[in-house]
């Protein structure tokens, strides 16, 4: 079938842009090391799409389905003409299809494939275990590399509290950087396991780093009545979460609580890096009951990100 028209001009403005994109970054994080970045965010307004780069291979996703549903071919056309410019082979070109709000029924359906999708990227010092098919998210969120360096930076000698851990990115980053300790807290045993690889991956793997299978609100009420105290906190929420027999979570709307929650199981002095990527939050912080509230976005997100707001990330110190 021969692309639309519309779908052929995109293709080639979108190379385009990529291309210089890649020129201008690809020796930049080579010399740091590190083998996953942004290298589009609807950069060009009428192609809604985003691509990333991870180690030689291309997710390239579309925004919602509006382009694929004026041209079934569009994404896989975009994903050709990129591949094309900065000469990655058709099989690392791994396309996806995202959605900006929640939906009903499964999220991350997962597509037949027999590409290689499983692979370890690099991030200076550390390594992490992506997969590129199999979920809509890759296993690693580049938005956050800035900050789990300052985590490496800040860890050493601390009890380190990871609360909506995901793949563990955060817990490995203050393993390295030489916590003492390190609780990972997520209501997926899959998560938990992939965080023990990437713990083994980076020769961190033993009983210092505990894993808790909890939903985050749960661990943090056992703890208060446990009355068990952390150094260092990170608090990464889902902008939504629902789950068959408990509560739902919404992080515009339960923040305060969660913070609190957290603040309340850290020694004073303690910090906590609490971060979102819902793209319409408002901080509901005054008058928070904590030493320190400072906004650090600007800095945690990379230059990589187009998107200033990619995330907005607070350092509060109890
Ligand atoms: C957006 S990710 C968090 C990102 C992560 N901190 C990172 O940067 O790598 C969402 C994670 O929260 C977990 N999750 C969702 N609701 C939860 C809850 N109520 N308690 C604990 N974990 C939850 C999911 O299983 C998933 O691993």
């Amino acid at each position: 079938m021969r692309p639309m028209p519309d779908t052929g001009r995109q293709a080639a403005m979108l190379a385009n842009r990529v291309g210089k994109t890649f020129r201008v970054l690809q020796p930049l994080f080579e010399r740091r090391g590190v083998g996953a970045y942004r290298l589009y965010d609807r950069d060009i307004p009428e192609v809604r799409a985003v691509i990333d780069w991870y180690e030689g291979h291309l997710v390239v996703a579309e925004y919602e389905r509006q382009q694929t549903a004026a041209d079934p071919g569009w994404l896989a056309a975009m994903g050709q003409a990129v591949a094309g410019a900065l000469q990655v082979p058709p099989e690392r070109v791994h396309l996806k299809r995202r959605r900006t709000r929640p939906a009903q029924g499964p999220r991350y359906p997962r597509p037949a494939t027999n590409k290689q999708s499983r692979l370890i990227v690099r991030e200076g010092p550390l390594r992490f275990w992506v997969d590129l098919d199999g979920h809509l998210d890759t296993g690693l969120f580049a938005d956050h590399r800035e900050t789990r360096a300052r985590l490496r930076g800040e860890a050493h000698g601390s009890t380190f509290l990871n609360l909506f851990g995901y793949t563990g990115s955060f817990t490995c980053a203050a393993g390295l950087g030489g916590a003492r300790s390190t609780v990972t807290v997520d209501t997926s045993q899959t998560y938990l396991r992939w965080t023990q690889h990437n713990l083994e991956l980076n020769g961190l793997w033993g009983p210092q780093h505990e894993l808790v299978r909890a939903d985050v609100r749960d661990f943090l009420q056992r703890g208060a009545r446990a009355q068990r105290r952390f150094d260092l906190c990170v608090l990464d929420p889902p902008s939504f979460s629902s789950r068959e027999g408990s509560p739902g979570f919404d992080v515009q709307r339960d923040q305060r609580a969660l913070i609190e929650g957290t603040l309340a199981l850290l020694k004073p002095g303690g910090a906590l890096y609490f971060s979102t990527n819902h793209q319409r939050f408002e901080p509901r912080l005054d008058q928070l009951r904590a030493a320190e509230l400072r906004e650090i976005t600007a800095e945690t997100v990379p230059l990589d990100y187009r998107n200033r707001r990619a995330h907005r990330c607070f350092r509060i110190v109890a």
